[in-house]
């Protein structure tokens, strides 16, 4: 049954999973790279604010390069009707029209990896949610199937549902070059992409699970002063002695 949606979502240890994971920031500055540079030419993050970029426990972009990178991107401004370059307080392009896919900024939350068996979440509680997993998955899914359909093409997918995307394969290996040197591999890209894309969605998830943490210690510490109070006020009646 599980297969029947989205088949064939590969499982991955991503740095951010279980309860004390966070984003590797060089790796969310890789999958910035192939947004940009490979994925930005159809799909927008419009929910994106670019200022985030410089963020705690995102990519933490020096500020100078932030500015610099939004001012790559033009914006109709809404003031005076002209284009303009954008700033580090505008958010990432919406792109929309004829082959453009759907915008990403919350894709990955929006897909779940893991479903079944029959239904019952078992899997996703054991695996996570497994977004950033279908993103990896049809990044990398694609059979070399190609078949055309009242004059578009379609694509053969093994992750995407129904088995064909209408998105041609948008990577290939060593199509961006990495500055750190890490080798640009189909696999590579699309697990730093797929992490981005985890980031964009959750930005503050390290912060939710501090705080987590720090709930857990509270109750923690709450519950041994309650067990020894509770032991105080009742000693005196348990060892029978009394005052008067
Ligand atoms: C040439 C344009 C193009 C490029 C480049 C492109 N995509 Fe897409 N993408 C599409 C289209 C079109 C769809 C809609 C596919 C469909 O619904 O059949 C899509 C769909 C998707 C989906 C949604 C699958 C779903 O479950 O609905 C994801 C995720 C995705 N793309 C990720 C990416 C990533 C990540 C990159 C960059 C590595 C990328 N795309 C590059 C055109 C593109």
């Amino acid at each position: 049954m599980e297969s029947e949606e989205y088949a064939h979502v590969t499982d991955i240890d991503f740095s951010f999973e279980g309860p004390f994971g966070s984003f590797d920031q060089f790796q969310l500055q890789r999958g910035l790279q192939v947004y940009t540079e490979v994925c930005a030419a159809c799909h927008g993050l419009r929910q994106v604010p670019i200022r985030t970029l410089s963020d705690e426990y995102g990519p933490e972009l020096p500020a100078d390069q932030v500015r610099a990178y939004a001012a790559n991107m033009f914006v109709i401004d809404a003031e005076t009707g002209e284009e303009r370059p954008r700033v580090p307080t505008d958010h990432f392009p919406t792109v929309t029209g004829e082959g453009m896919g759907p915008d990403l900024s919350l894709m990955a939350k929006a897909r779940a990896g893991f479903h079944g068996p029959y239904g019952t979440g078992i899997s996703q509680l054991i695996n996570g949610m497994g977004g950033p997993e279908y993103i990896y998955s049809v990044l990398t899914g694609y059979t070399g199937e190609e078949v055309e359909q009242a004059g578009t093409y379609l694509y053969g997918n093994e992750a995407f549902a129904g088995g064909l995307i209408s998105m041609p394969a948008p990577l290939s290996d060593g199509l961006v070059t990495y500055e750190d040197g890490t080798e640009a591999t189909v696999d590579q890209m699309s697990r730093d992409v797929s992490a981005f894309l985890m980031w964009t969605a959750e930005p503050k998830m390290m912060a939710r699970k501090q705080n987590g943490f720090v709930a857990v210690i509270f109750l923690i510490v709450l519950a041994a002063l309650l067990y020894f109070t509770n032991k105080k006020l009742w000693w005196d009646v348990k060892h029978g002695r009394r005052e008067d």
